[in-house]
């Protein structure tokens, strides 16, 4: 290991993140009743302008009144460019501040507009003397964002997660897609002819590199990375398969945009029973290795050694986490 130690974030279980509209309170109990591991009640762009204050209100009223369970609790401020933000922070943190978890902070650009909101939850939470500190969710979804992405997962102690917007990256780096999440045929490879003259195409993942970018900048920091949106919540298959290649990459969860959309998450960034029974093998095999002074030995056909203790207690440790939820 690095002489440089990478201070872990709170061990918050956040496989999936349900986004309910604050401007919609008829969907909170449900969202209450749900097996989410984390809700984001939301103040940006799933609510207009004439019902931003509303919504506003119907935040503090429900973090104050409905029963959340062990659920983490966040909200989704307005971007720093607005002149909604600083009230969505001010009156959500001093009226409701003991329920909220987490502050997600949208189309975050700079490390200095991380130290903006720090500095303003700070001196709320001094003020009212609360004892829990508020951690920061922020979305990678602008060009700006990800450039400056290192930086940003570096900003603030209170830096638990980073995700991945895809709606929103599209949109700034000029992505040839409209579809959340979704991808574009034209990003693919066409195979060089067969004997027969035939040709395949195969579809690429064109949302691979900004996704891999941000975990290894999140992981860098001791951040959880967590995949965004899917907006087609009628394609279970196809948030699965979105799900799987950002759970490959090192993503720990993923947005749900619809409650239907929670269980595939749960799923899918569950490790599987598979998982865990080969995770408990690799652990006996080392520790019989350890014993016979080895520091490598076969299992299975395969080499494992003490990166392979180390990619199994990562697993184990989830595992404790779910139960624990
Ligand atoms: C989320 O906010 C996105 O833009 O994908
Ligand atoms: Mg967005």
């Amino acid at each position: 290991m690095s002489f440089h130690p990478v201070e872990q974030a709170p061990g918050r279980l956040n496989r999936s993140e349900l986004a309910v509209p604050g401007s919609q309170p008829q969907m909170f109990e449900k969202a209450a009743q749900s097996d989410v591991d984390v809700i984001f009640l939301d103040l940006e762009d799933a609510v207009a302008p004439d019902e931003k204050l509303q919504a506003r209100k119907n935040i503090i009223k429900a973090l104050n009144e409905i029963d959340w369970g062990k659920k983490s609790m966040s909200i989704r401020i307005n971007g720093l460019d607005t002149h909604y933000m600083y009230r969505d922070v001010v009156d959500i943190v001093e009226q409701a501040g003991e329920r909220l978890d987490l502050i997600m902070i949208p189309k975050v650009g700079t490390a200095a507009d991380v130290y903006a909101v720090d500095m303003m939850v700070t001196q709320i939470e001094d003020a009212k003397g609360y004892k829990k500190r508020i951690g920061f969710e922020h979305i990678i979804e602008t060009a700006l964002g990800m450039q400056n992405v290192t930086e940003i997962a570096a900003a603030s102690k209170r830096n638990e997660s980073l995700h991945f917007g895809v709606a929103d990256y599209a949109a700034s780096t000029r992505a040839r897609t409209t579809i959340i999440g979704g991808v574009n045929p034209d990003y693919s490879v066409l195979t060089d002819p067969a004997e027969d003259g035939s040709r395949d195409i195969h579809w690429g993942d064109m949302w691979h590199y900004a996704l891999a970018r941000m975990v290894v900048a999140a992981r860098a920091n001791g951040l959880r990375p967590i995949d965004g949106p899917f907006g087609d919540f009628s394609d279970p298959e196809g948030y699965k398969a979105a799900a799987k290649r950002a759970a490959v990459l090192g993503c720990e969860g993923k947005w749900a945009i619809h409650p239907s959309q929670v269980v595939l998450a749960n799923e899918v960034m569950s490790p599987s029973e598979g998982e865990v029974d080969r995770a408990n093998r690799i652990l006996s095999a080392m520790a019989d290795a350890e014993a016979a002074g080895k520091g490598a030995v076969s299992l299975d056909g395969r080499l494992i050694d003490y990166a392979s203790i180390r990619q199994a207690e990562v697993l184990i440790e989830k595992v404790k986490q779910i139960a624990a939820a």
